[in-house]
């Protein structure tokens, strides 16, 4: 930390610690007396040089932990002591802490005028409305809103990314390869639509040879492609999610035992499966509300689309007729039922049963337009399983499930030791399915990653050191898990 970033720090603590000891002073002496003068100088001096820096400071007390505006104070002795008097005082008055506001006319009348509210607030029946009113339009109020979000802001470095985690050599080359093969795949993929979209030929050699390339990335390393699938884009959606539903379908496809070339064929028809949305009116892809019958049968044309578009692209017919199949049966059951409805006796081939699940799971873990806020993995595996038997294939549903893991890669999760950390990776075989996380740390109001922890780690006592209290989604704190977990 800076020297500046010491100091401030410093400051805030004179702060905290002086407006916990003030009510006590101004209740026990004289305001001639040398502890009342000196206190009340330290709380004046101490406020005056952070309004300074910043003409508004919010102290509050957020999950056990003392924020200053976005800033968490990390824990030091004293201020492990203040916590709990803090949370006493807030919650006695029923406030979730205190703002103070820069005041040009600022006199020690008033500082004890406050503390002398804060001390009587205490027997009101609303103490924090009381307060409140008693404050209204004063240099400092009670914060009665709970609502707190932690303002993730990233470590910069200039480039408005997280400071990536330290990986070996090794595994870092692949991060870059596998992260360049999926910025390359997203190019090629956009690209191809456009060309599609204005009737120009197109060529499977280059969505062939990305597809190719990250084959070879998913047996060199499946966990460093599966992270990949976490990345979203809102703007892009279908492109962004039809890369991820090749990842999901091939990582699936390598854990059911099928060959490279297998694989291959799987991942470029899950590229290809939503091609036909370029058919469909653009407001109907981003409409918000729900489809009228006549708009729901026009958006169920395009799986008939995309195997019409993938019957245009040059290519041998050999690999032709294997691409076709998984795009039109993506949205149909293995009951047969969905969309595109059709008498039919055979069953859906392994390929389209594949693309179906990817699909499901990376439609519901994505915001759309109509569902700004994403479902977690954990939900959605739910709600998967829930259509277990009618629509997916029950046995490849519990192969991906185990592939995802109980903790899904780039899930944000809160430890009993009070630390946030992010999930890596589960090692096959971990006990309780406990994965490998990445620390993260706040510095300076900015989000880093620190060193990778092993949550199946147990101490001296042979209990875990670190427990899962809770789980969050990337997403909620405008996170991309590949920013942090590949560079
Ligand atoms: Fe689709
Ligand atoms: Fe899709």
């Amino acid at each position: 930390m800076s020297t500046a970033a010491v100091k401030t720090v410093k400051l805030y603590e004179d702060l905290i610690l002086s407006l916990l000891r003030l009510p006590q002073v101004v209740r026990l002496h004289q305001p001639n007396n040398k502890i009342y003068i000196d206190n009340l100088q330290a709380f004046r001096d101490s406020l005056q040089l952070l309004w300074q820096m910043t003409p508004s400071l919010n102290i509050r007390i957020h999950r056990g932990r003392i924020y200053v505006n976005e800033t968490r104070l990390s824990s030091t002795k004293n201020l492990a002591v203040a916590v709990t008097k803090l949370t006493e005082i807030l919650e006695a008055r029923q406030i979730f802490g205190f703002r103070f506001c820069k005041a040009d006319n600022f006199t020690d009348e008033d500082i004890v005028q406050f503390f002398q509210d804060l001390v009587q607030s205490r027997s009101m029946p609303s103490p924090g409305d009381w307060l409140a009113s008693r404050l209204e339009g004063k240099w400092v109020s009670p914060i009665q809103d709970s609502d707190f979000k932690i303002s993730i802001v990233l470590s910069t470095d200039g480039t408005g990314k997280a400071k990536p985690i330290i990986w070996n050599a090794g595994i870092r080359t692949l991060a870059l390869k596998a992260k360049k093969s999926y910025s390359r795949a997203l190019a090629v993929l956009t690209n191809l639509n456009d060309k599609i979209s204005v009737g120009e030929n197109v060529n499977v050699s280059k969505p062939r040879r990305v597809v190719q390339d990250m084959v070879e990335g998913l047996f060199q390393n499946e966990n460093l492609l599966l992270s990949l699938s976490t990345i979203r884009d809102y703007d892009d959606y279908t492109c962004t999610h039809s890369v991820n539903v090749a990842i999901l379908s091939m990582c699936l496809g390598k854990r059911l035992g099928l060959s490279k070339i297998q694989i291959m064929v799987l991942g470029l028809s899950a590229l290809f499966h939503d091609l036909g949305k370029v058919d469909i009116p653009i407001d109907l892809i981003r409409k918000t509300s729900k489809f009228t019958p006549e708009e729901y049968d026009e958006v169920k044309k395009h799986p008939l689309h995309s195997v019409l578009r993938i019957l245009r692209i040059n290519s041998d017919h050999a690999l032709k007729s294997k691409l076709l199949v998984s795009p039109y049966e993506h949205h149909l059951g293995i009951d047969l039922g969905g969309y595109p409805s059709f008498e039919r006796a055979t069953p859906l081939t392994l390929y389209g049963r594949i693309v179906a699940i990817a699909d499901h799971y990376d439609a519901l873990t994505s915001s759309r337009s109509y569902r700004p806020v994403p479902i977690s993995p954990e939900q959605a595996l739910n709600i998967m399983l829930g259509i277990a038997g009618s629509q997916l294939d029950p046995l490849l549903l519990k192969v991906f499930v185990n592939m995802i893991g109980i903790y899904p890669i780039g899930t944000l999760v809160l430890l009993d030791s009070q630390e946030v950390a992010m999930v890596m990776e589960t090692p096959s075989g971990a006990e309780q399915g406990r994965p490998n996380c990445v620390l993260l740390e706040f510095v300076d109001n900015n989000l880093e990653s620190r060193e990778v922890i092993d949550l199946s780690e147990k101490g001296d006592d042979g209990r875990f050191r670190r427990n899962i209290l809770r789980c969050f989604h990337p997403s909620e704190f405008g996170l991309n898990p590949s920013d942090i977990l590949l560079e």
